[in-house]
């Protein structure tokens, strides 16, 4: 890969969690690895009070925890340093927008560069509105420059509440900036794995042609997580788990493994078909809210032989809360691949295992040839890609085993990333802060297939707040989530994959 082009990355927010705990590690790790010119500058715009070496003295300590390269050599950090600076600013105040102008001509004119500009929103939402409008004011977009250089802005989630108000944020990006501009970022997209799963259907005349409701008897989605809120309470119960991973990081998943091909690999033939493949997911009428979504909450329980507190005992939770923690969902897409084929998704918090990964389930054969001889139930074959950790890909099927007697038992053929390759693969975010900084949009969300995902979500907590408040705590902390979630399933003669 080449180096990149000589720019400016401004942080809004740079002292919180994001920034030290996600986008440095990851702008150090490319800057290790020689993606940086010499006219490569990073500024922190935020309230908290630093000087440029007090700022990066914050940012040294945390790569030391955050970063895959640590331990972090001082003289490399020192050179890296050089590149990182700070303005102490408010977000609705004109003079600070005034100031990061001032910083941006000052840098284009020393080192002759174009004012090519990344704004990174790493702040609380409530303040997405004063820095577009702060950026707007004091003309800091790429027209303002007459084509001298580009300017982008990076978003990060929650992109918005609800359909309404993910809308209405919309609008007042676009309002300034144009979609070309826009890098709403799911780093569940900048995984090599969930990038894997288009490679391997998609370059694969084994896998393909399998593909569909003709072959295929249902799909589970599944982002399993041990943690608990992570000391984000206060985000979390006003979001949920179906803001928090459905409307972005599983509908994302949901559409990589059912898209169509596109006739290009690019960014905008990709998301041209996500958008179709969206918009054919079926709405949940109320009715079908009741009947194919399952909301949990946690109890007390072991994890890792620890005992750990339920939801509502956790700092800074409401102990009244009705927030739900575990989120399963069947959904069907129709379109003329998948019709029939249901999706089963779910996700929670404070489960008994930290996995995330796609099971795809394959029809049983239409004629057991081996039930006369008295071998019955041959487990249906599957292909297991997981996501995180063990990142890799297992087909199963049946294999008969060795002996005199006929006997058939389920084998498995398994792909491992780690040791097909021998390399750790990237970040999500390097991955991604690489693809905005050369102007690739394939790995992020665009307008309409956020918006798509939020009329679905939106639809279902809508359906919610219709029906009787559930009755929480309903899952222990430490098991595989509400038993509602194993009906939901169960029901339709199938199991989640709980191996
Ligand atoms: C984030 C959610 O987007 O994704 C967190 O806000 C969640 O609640 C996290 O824990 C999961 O990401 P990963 O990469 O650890 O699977």
């Amino acid at each position: 890969m080449a180096e990149l082009n000589p720019s400016i990355m401004v942080i809004f927010g740079a002292s919180g969690d994001l920034t030290h705990i996600k986008i440095f590690p990851a702008l150090y790790s490319l800057w290790e690895d020689d993606f940086f010119p010499d006219n490569f500058f990073i500024v922190g715009f935020a309230r908290t009070k630093f000087d440029d070496d007090a700022f990066r003295k914050t940012i040294f300590d945390s790569l030391n925890v955050n970063c895959r390269k640590k331990p972090i050599d001082e003289d490399e950090f020192f050179n890296f340093s050089k590149h990182i600076f700070y303005l102490t600013s408010k977000y609705d105040d004109d003079s600070s927008y005034q100031k990061l102008g001032g910083f941006i001509e000052s840098k284009a004119k020393e080192y002759n560069m174009p004012k090519n500009v990344v704004y990174y929103l790493s702040t609380p939402p409530s303040v997405y509105i004063n820095v577009i409008d702060g950026i707007n004011k004091a003309k800091l977009m790429s027209y303002e420059y007459k084509g001298d250089g580009f300017s982008k802005i990076v978003i990060e989630k929650p992109f918005g509440y609800d359909y309404e108000s993910a809308k209405n944020l919309n609008g007042k990006i676009l309002s300034v900036f144009k979609e070309e501009e826009v890098y709403r970022i799911d780093h569940y997209l900048g995984k090599e794995t969930v990038q894997n799963i288009l490679a391997f259907r998609f370059s694969n005349a084994i896998f393909e042609p399998i593909w569909s409701n003709k072959y295929i008897d249902h799909i589970q989605i599944s982002a399993l997580e041990s943690l608990g809120t992570g000391g984000r309470a206060g985000y979390f119960d006003k979001a949920g788990i179906i803001r928090d991973m459905m409307q972005n990081h599983m509908m994302q998943l949901l559409s990589l493994v059912a898209v169509e091909p596109p006739p290009l690999f690019d960014a905008d033939d990709l998301r041209n078909e996500k958008v179709k493949l969206l918009k054919s997911v079926r709405p949940l009428s109320l009715n079908d809210v009741k009947k194919y979504t399952v909301r949990g909450q946690y109890d007390r329980g072991v994890i890792g032989n620890k005992q750990v507190l339920s939801y509502k005992e956790e700092e800074g939770v409401p102990p009244d809360t009705l927030t739900e923690t575990y989120v399963a969902l069947k959904l069907f897409i129709d379109n003329y691949r998948w019709a029939g084929v249901p999706f089963y998704l779910r996700s929670g918090k404070r489960l008994k295992m930290h996995r995330t990964e796609i099971a795809i389930y394959f029809k049983k054969m239409p004629y057991s040839l081996f039930a006369k001889v008295g071998i019955e139930n041959i487990k249906q074959n599957s292909i297991i890609i997981t996501i995180q950790p063990n990142e890799g890909i297992a087909i199963n099927f049946g294999a008969k085993t060795p002996g005199f007697k006929l006997n058939i038992e389920p084998v498995n053929m398994v792909f491992n990333y780690k040791s097909s390759f021998k390399l750790s693969p990237p970040d999500a975010y390097e991955r991604l802060l690489y693809d905005i900084i050369i102007g690739d949009q394939t790995l992020f969300a665009r307008y309409d297939d956020m918006l798509i995902a939020w009329q679905l979500i939106t639809s279902i907590i809508k359906g919610w707040s219709k029906l009787e408040p559930p009755v929480f705590p309903n899952y222990e902390a430490g098991s595989w989530g509400p038993k509602e979630a194993d009906d939901l399933i169960n029901a339709d003669g199938r199991f989640w994959n709980n191996n």
